[in-house]
């Protein structure tokens, strides 16, 4: 079942319920709220202080950062793009006993062009079901080659960022993004006892394991070069106005993408998938 409800002014959510999971995607952003497992607990976090505020971003659920991830190259533009900024269309649905499939787009306006000025369609197929898929197709409609960074920027809901770990990427080049930008090489698992916001290289996949519920959740890619593992942690946790001051402890974001040096270009005409599935119970 898909049922379709408004959640605030100008944001429009879909339910889609089945015999496996249930999740809500916002048409405002093509923005996953969330995604419950049947007789499990959210695998999304989505924060009491998030706005539902079009113009605004939502904080939590998986923000879609396009076309750039980050700030803009002058930093004058929004932080990590426009598509979680616009508002989507559903184009397809396909429900089955135990997966409910919903395609959604974005196309360029007005307001996109004097941001970006390139022709385009942004495609996100969300599947939903003992598994959550995410399939992210950026179509080239203009004349002239696009250049693309991008990231599904996953928050995962745990019980303690302090007792969380990040497993698969032992041995595995990062770019650390707190203060001066350093590389470095990962020794075992990733755990979070400070600000932590890392790019991990090399398209290796990985697991969110909390020891608190003992739940781990397998984030696998395909298309997407890099790993960014992002905790706000004490100080920017009470920075953001959209974010209560103690939520640093309940979410880490592990998001597929890829980023600085690995942005990609499509040419005229040409369209790149990538793709990300959440898999409970996985490692
Ligand atoms: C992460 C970035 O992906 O997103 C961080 O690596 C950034 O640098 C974070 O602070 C949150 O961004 P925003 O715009 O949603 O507050």
């Amino acid at each position: 079942m898909i049922t379709r409800t408004t959640l605030s002014p100008g944001i429009t959510v879909l339910t889609l319920e089945n015999a496996s999971a249930t999740a809500k995607v916002s048409l405002y952003g093509g923005h996953v709220l969330s995604y419950v497992p049947k007789g499990q607990k959210d695998v999304l976090f989505v924060s009491e202080k998030s706005l539902f505020e079009p113009g605004k971003p939502i904080r939590g659920g998986i923000p879609v950062c396009w076309p750039w991830f980050g700030p803009s190259a002058d930093k004058t533009l929004p932080i990590h793009g426009f598509a979680r900024l616009a508002q989507w269309n559903l184009v397809s649905s396909e429900e089955k006993e135990d997966r409910t499939t919903i395609v959604l787009e974005c196309l360029p306006t007005d307001a996109t062009r004097v941001l970006w000025p390139h022709d385009f369609r942004l495609l996100l197929s969300v599947t939903a079901g003992k598994s959550l898929e995410l399939a992210l197709t950026t179509e080239n409609a203009g004349k002239e080659t696009i250049r693309v960074s991008d990231a599904l920027h996953t928050y995962f809901s745990i019980a303690d960022a302090r007792k969380v770990s990040v497993a698969g990427f032992d041995g595995a080049r990062y770019i650390d993004r707190v203060g001066e930008r350093t590389e470095r090489d990962q020794a075992g698992e990733v755990t979070i006892v400070a600000e932590t916001d890392r790019v991990y290289l090399g398209g290796k996949d990985c697991s969110v394991i909390d020891a608190v519920t003992g739940r781990s959740v397998a984030v696998r890619k395909d298309g997407f070069t890099d790993t960014v593992i992002w905790n706000p942690w004490i100080e920017k946790a009470k920075a953001m106005p959209d974010f209560a001051d103690d939520e640093y402890l309940r979410m880490i974001c592990a998001e597929a993408g890829s980023v600085l040096g690995n942005a990609f270009d499509v040419a005229p005409g040409a369209s790149v998938t990538q793709r990300m599935t959440l898999v409970p119970g996985a490692r």
